[in-house]
């Protein structure tokens, strides 16, 4: 159970970091990895009430990770941090399953709030449901819910429920537009689809083709003997002007 759960949370950083190479990899150079191990102990010693020791571990991970996990949050399956610098999850936060968050997310609290019976709302901090991810320098605050596969713009300020499956950025966040469901079945590196962006070498790749392509046709119509269409209106290089004359 354990070596598979970590085994679990390695593969999950290979599986969201293009830049990771290996386990080994992971093991020894990943603060998020490092960090999140340290939370699963002292979440450990936390729920068993050791409670100092559970705050004194989790303050040594931020000594040497700069990743703040407080002992008393609930966090999930495959949770992963990226960069991992300035990260901080509050107390009463509840993270998902395959939740990201990269460098400098806040996962912070707001004063409690109390009720018409004058009970204190001991809740303070974010909920972030599974398949989340939260953009570089993201700050979430208070005992709001980030919806199923929502993805949180870098930078940006969330102080209300965001609905699942939507695009929040700025301050204060705001909707920008829903995911549809493609997106929302698999993770993208970044929280940013390709398609917005083609790769150049690939674009080039795909002219080259299609011309290619263009002049094969070409000279299928010369071997038959047949009169070559008007230049203009083909696409391709000039390659095939001196045959017409
Ligand atoms: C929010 C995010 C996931 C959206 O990605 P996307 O689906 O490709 O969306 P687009 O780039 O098409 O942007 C949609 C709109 O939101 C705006 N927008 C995108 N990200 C924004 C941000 N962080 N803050 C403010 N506005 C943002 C765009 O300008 C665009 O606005 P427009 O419709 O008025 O032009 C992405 O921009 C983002 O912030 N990802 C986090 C990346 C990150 O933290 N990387 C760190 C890695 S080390």
């Amino acid at each position: 159970m354990f070596f598979k759960r970590l085994k679990e949370d390695i593969d999950s950083f290979i599986a969201r970091d293009p830049a990771a190479r290996s386990r080994l990899e992971v093991i020894l150079l990943y603060p998020g990895f490092h960090a999140i191990q340290v939370y699963r102990v002292s979440n450990w010693l936390w729920k068993h009430d050791f409670h100092f020791v559970a705050r004194l571990l989790s303050q040594a991970a931020r000594f040497f990770t700069g990743i703040e996990i407080h002992p008393g949050a609930i966090i999930g399956r495959r949770f992963f941090i990226d960069h991992g610098d300035g990260v901080v999850i509050g107390e009463t936060s509840e993270i998902g399953d395959d939740v990201t968050l990269y460098q400098i997310v806040t996962l912070g609290g707001i004063s409690p709030s109390v009720d018409s019976h004058k009970q204190v709302n001991q809740k303070r901090h974010p909920t972030l449901e599974d398949g989340v991810i939260v953009g570089s320098g993201a700050q979430i605050l208070g005992p709001i819910t980030v919806g199923k596969d929502a993805r949180i713009g870098a930078n940006a300020v969330v102080t209300r429920d965001v609905p699942p499956g939507v695009t929040a950025v700025g301050i204060p966040a705001r909707v920008v537009m829903p995911r549809d469901k493609e997106h929302a079945k698999d993770f993208v590196a970044y929280g940013t689809p390709s398609d917005g962006c083609p790769d150049p070498v690939l674009h080039t790749i795909d002219n080259l083709r299609a011309q290619v392509a263009s002049l094969m046709e070409r000279i299928d119509v010369l071997e038959r003997g047949q009169v070559l269409p008007d230049r203009q209106t083909q696409d391709g290089p000039e390659l095939l002007t001196k045959k017409k004359k």
